[in-house]
Formats: structure tokens, sequence, C-alpha cells
């Protein structure tokens, strides 16, 4: 039985690295914790309800259910850098429709289109967070490097999407805050293919990245609603 006053998190992507992660973070840190995914339930605990869901474009199944325990907060992963058939491009050249759209679609349409079905359990008079992954590469003012085209520009269309939302939520909920959080290099199968170049120190464990994700939602203030967030809490330049 699971105390009334636990607080509640749900993890929106749980499947990934980092979403495990922060699935295994709020368990050891007593929440109760609501995991979507697509994937099958990867651990059991009596604090946890994962769903599975077939897509997130639709979640009226599993949205449902949340009305029963109020939350405290939701964590969206959904990200995607690379699949099967294409990785971040070099240059101009590499540049193509599909892999615009589908990372735009992946990085910046389904978090849009979960906020969106998620508004109506978002509680109006309690403080509650909604963060968002983002990186730290979809910054305009921060490109200095060049390339990685889609998944630049599809975390920048998040950024401002999530702004906009931001400023709407705030007329209607008071303490609600709409944040983006650059999670920094964590060893996932997202950055796998492009550790090589990275200093060890400066590549994190997932665990260690799902503390500083939850330690920068404990300490959110509706002032950095609508704000682009690094690991240590800091702003970061849209
Ligand atoms: N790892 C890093 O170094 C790093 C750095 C900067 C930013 N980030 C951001 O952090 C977030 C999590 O990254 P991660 O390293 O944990 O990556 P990951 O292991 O690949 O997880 C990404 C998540 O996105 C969802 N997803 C991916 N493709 C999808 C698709 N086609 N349709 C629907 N959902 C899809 C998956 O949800 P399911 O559970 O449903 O499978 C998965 O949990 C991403 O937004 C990423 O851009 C990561």
């Amino acid at each position: 039985m699971v105390a009334q006053n636990t607080p509640h998190v749900l993890i929106v992507g749980a499947g990934g690295g980092i979403g495990q992660a922060l699935v295994q973070h709020y368990l050891a840190q007593d929440w109760r914790v609501t995991a979507w995914s697509r994937q099958a339930a990867q651990t059991n605990h009596a604090r946890l309800h994962w769903q599975q869901v077939d897509s997130y474009e639709d979640l009226t199944g599993v949205s449902s259910q949340l009305h029963e325990t109020p939350l405290h907060g939701v964590i969206s992963t959904l990200g995607v850098l690379h699949t099967e058939h294409f990785g971040p491009e070099k240059n101009l050249a590499m540049v193509n429709a599909t892999q615009l759209q589908e990372s735009f679609y992946v990085n910046a349409v389904l978090p849009m289109l979960v906020l969106q079905q998620l508004v109506q359990v978002l509680p109006k008079q309690q403080p509650c967070f909604w963060l968002q992954l983002s990186a730290m590469v979809g910054s305009i003012t921060d490109n200095r490097l060049g390339g990685w085209y889609s998944y630049r520009a599809s975390k920048a269309a998040l950024n401002m999407l999530l702004k906009n939302a931001a400023i709407e939520l705030a007329r209607s909920h008071k303490h609600l805050v709409v944040a983006a959080v650059h999670p920094g290099t964590t060893d996932t199968a997202l950055s796998a293919p492009f550790q090589r170049n990275i200093p060890a120190n400066k590549l994190y464990r997932s665990a260690q990245t799902a503390e500083r994700i939850a330690s920068v939602a404990a300490n959110l203030t509706t002032a950095n609603s609508g704000k682009l967030l690094h690991w240590d809490g800091t702003e970061l330049p849209y």
C-alpha cells in the first residue's frame, strides 16, 4: 500500500537510457513513479506503475489513470539523434527531408502532443514541474561548430514550443514550471556512436544524470518556466 501523500512523478520515454535511470532514481527516493514507454516493463516495484504505450500521439488510455493520483512532476526524455537509417549530418550535402521530418517529429512534435494531452491532469493549485530533456546543441546562440542539422534545429524548435506553452499555461496553472533541460553527454545508446572524442570526465553515467535532473526539478521556481536549463540548474541561452 503506497501512502497517499507519497510524491508522484511521471517519466515519459521511460525505456531509454536516461529514462530508466530516472525511474530508478525516483524509486530510490521513495517517490511513486508512473512510467510510460513503448517498451515492455523493465523493472518491478510496488511504487512503480509501468504502462506500455502504443503511440505517444494518443495517450487517452493511459492518461485517464492519472486522475487517480495527483502529479508532482513530469519528465519527458523523448528524443532521437540517430536511427538505423540515419546519423547526424556532417554537412549540408547530407541534409535530407526524411531525417529532418523524423527528427522534428520525435524531438519537437511528440513532446508537444504529450504536453497537450497532459494539461488536463496537471494540478492548477499546487506546484508541479514539466521538464523535457533538450540539448545544448539546440541553442542557436551557442552553435559555433555547425553540423548535426536535424538534431540542432529540432531541439531549437522544441525550445520555442516549450516557451510558448510556458507562457500560455502560466495563465491557467500559476504554480506550474515548464522547462527544457540539457542533461550533459550521458553514456546511453543515443550518445554511444559519438563518445570517442569526449573526455572521460565529460561523459556522465545515466544514474549521475538522473540525479542531476531530479535536483534541477526539485529546485525549480516559476521564474524558470520557459527556460532552457543546464543540468546544474543554470540558464542556457536559446
Ligand atoms: N545521452 C546524451 O548524451 C544526451 C545529450 C543531450 C541530450 N539528450 C537528450 O536526452 C533525452 C534522452 O536521451 P537518452 O540518451 O536517454 O536516449 P535514448 O536512450 O535513445 O532514449 C530516448 C527516448 O526517446 C523515445 N523515442 C526515441 N525514438 C522515438 C520514436 N521514434 N518515437 C517515440 N519515442 C521515441 C524512447 O522512448 P520509449 O521508452 O518509448 O522507447 C526513448 O526512451 C533525449 O531527448 C536526448 O535528445 C541526451
